[in-house]
């Protein structure tokens, strides 16, 4: 049992305890005498040892797991534009976050077996703590953007650390009936959709909090009121087309077009702008396009791959952004039907390996996924993202997003 004393600060309220650890070390002897009878101050420093506290700590996300988490929808979130009011909101809504995903990892038979797991389990227990320790009723702005970002940081490989997991997990325990893989591939995207919400909340409080307290200082936050979806798309085929030479030492051709309701054809110089987060939108636009150019590569020699261009057309009407990709590289075979929207299907699962640099984001492929993935940031932004194969001929993979502000012009 440890014997060193932490100093902290505690504030009960109804079910739910702030601490802020103070630094100080005082004796067991010199811990504040009980309140009992007496009205609790908010602001009153107590005692305890470390171990207790981990206690706590353990108690607190054990009960805030079974306490349902109510989602942000991204309309609610880019509406929060000062940093200050946002505390209370992230104080709320990101450590229950974090508890959720904890209890999430426990809920897996064996998963202290498998040291991706361990660690994202450490991981979120430690930016909890961090979370909880941050003084909430005089936040020093500083300190608080400081926290976000490096939790941010250092939760930027968590795809690729929780599929892995999950596929060792699954191999160790010889769960690969259908119904074990759908287990799987459901915990994943609930765990997975969890982070996206979390991420938006912090990302949205970094981005507009002042930029001499460290954050973005953008009075818009993570959304970008005229994001022009067709330079995104064309940003992406860029970035996927480099990642292609890098790796193939060629690259497929590939077109962007416009479309707008109400006139027929490919509308030249008439971009599509509407509200969105852009990253968001990009992330989509790379995974889609990196698996078209790479199957169109695979497919071509290099006289045929200018005959098959990859086409991207961004076409809209006042309610929607509607966004295809089309390849023609034979398409995906009938038989591997829905097994694309799994975590557990893809390049790296069907060969059984783990491939070269993992979780290195300039890769054409990784641990299958891009797919899953793409398909939980356009949920997240209220759309959908469905993908036809034509065997033989090609894929079609089509976008659905919503436009957030229904006063925008086409
Ligand atoms: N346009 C396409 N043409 C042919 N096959 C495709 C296409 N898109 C996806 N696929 C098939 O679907 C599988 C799953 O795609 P997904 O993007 O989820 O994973 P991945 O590309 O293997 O790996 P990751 O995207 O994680 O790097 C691919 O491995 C590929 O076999
Ligand atoms: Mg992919």
């Amino acid at each position: 049992m440890s014997t060193s004393l932490c100093r902290f600060r505690m504030r009960l309220q109804v079910h739910f305890l702030h601490i802020r650890l103070c630094g100080a070390f005082r004796s067991a002897s010199q811990i504040a005498p009980s309140s009992i009878g007496d009205e609790i101050d908010p602001t009153r420093l107590v005692a305890v040892p470390e171990e207790r506290f981990q206690e706590l700590v353990t108690a607190e996300v054990a009960y805030l797991a079974t306490v349902p988490v109510k989602a942000v929808s991204m309309r609610q979130i880019v509406t929060w534009r000062d940093a200050r009011d946002m505390v209370s909101i992230i104080q709320r809504e990101v450590p229950r976050r974090f508890a959720l995903r904890i209890r999430l990892i426990e809920t897996l038979d064996g998963w202290q077996a498998i040291p991706e797991l361990v660690k994202m389990h450490q991981r979120l227990t430690r930016w909890y703590r961090d979370l909880v320790l941050l003084n909430y009723s005089d936040p020093d702005m500083k300190e608080f953007v400081g926290t976000f970002k490096s939790i941010r940081e250092e939760g930027k490989h968590t795809i690729a650390l929780s599929a892995s997991g999950i596929y060792k997990l699954r191999k160790r325990l010889n769960k690969f009936s259908q119904q074990e893989t759908n287990f799987f591939d459901d915990w994943l995207d609930g765990f997975l959709l969890s982070r996206i919400g979390t991420n938006a909340l912090i990302d949205q409080f970094v981005a507009i909090a002042a930029k001499e307290d460290g954050g973005l200082g953008r009075p818009t936050g993570i959304t970008d009121p005229r994001c022009n979806a067709s330079n995104i798309c064309e940003f992406a085929a860029q970035i996927s087309s480099y990642i292609c030479y890098q790796r193939f030492g060629r690259e497929p051709k590939y077109i962007v077009q416009d479309f707008q309701a109400g006139r027929v054809g490919p509308q030249d110089n008439s971009p599509c702008y509407f509200s969105l987060i852009p990253s968001y939108l990009r992330y989509i636009m790379c995974e889609l396009l990196k698996n078209s150019f790479r199957a169109t590569l695979l497919t071509s020699s290099e006289d045929d791959m200018s005959k098959r261009p990859v086409r991207i057309r961004v076409c809209r009407d006042v309610h929607t952004v509607a966004i295809i990709v089309s390849d023609e590289a034979g398409g995906i075979p009938f038989e591997v039907g829905d097994q694309i929207w799994s975590y557990m299907y893809g390049t790296a699962a069907k060969i059984g390996t783990k491939p070269e640099g993992f979780g290195n984001p300039e890769n054409l492929t990784g641990y299958g996924v891009g797919l899953p993935c793409a398909r939980l940031y356009a949920r997240y932004l209220g759309g959908r993202l469905s993908l036809t194969s034509y065997p033989g001929y090609g894929t079609q993979a089509h976008l659905m997003l919503p436009r957030l502000d229904p006063n925008e012009v086409q």
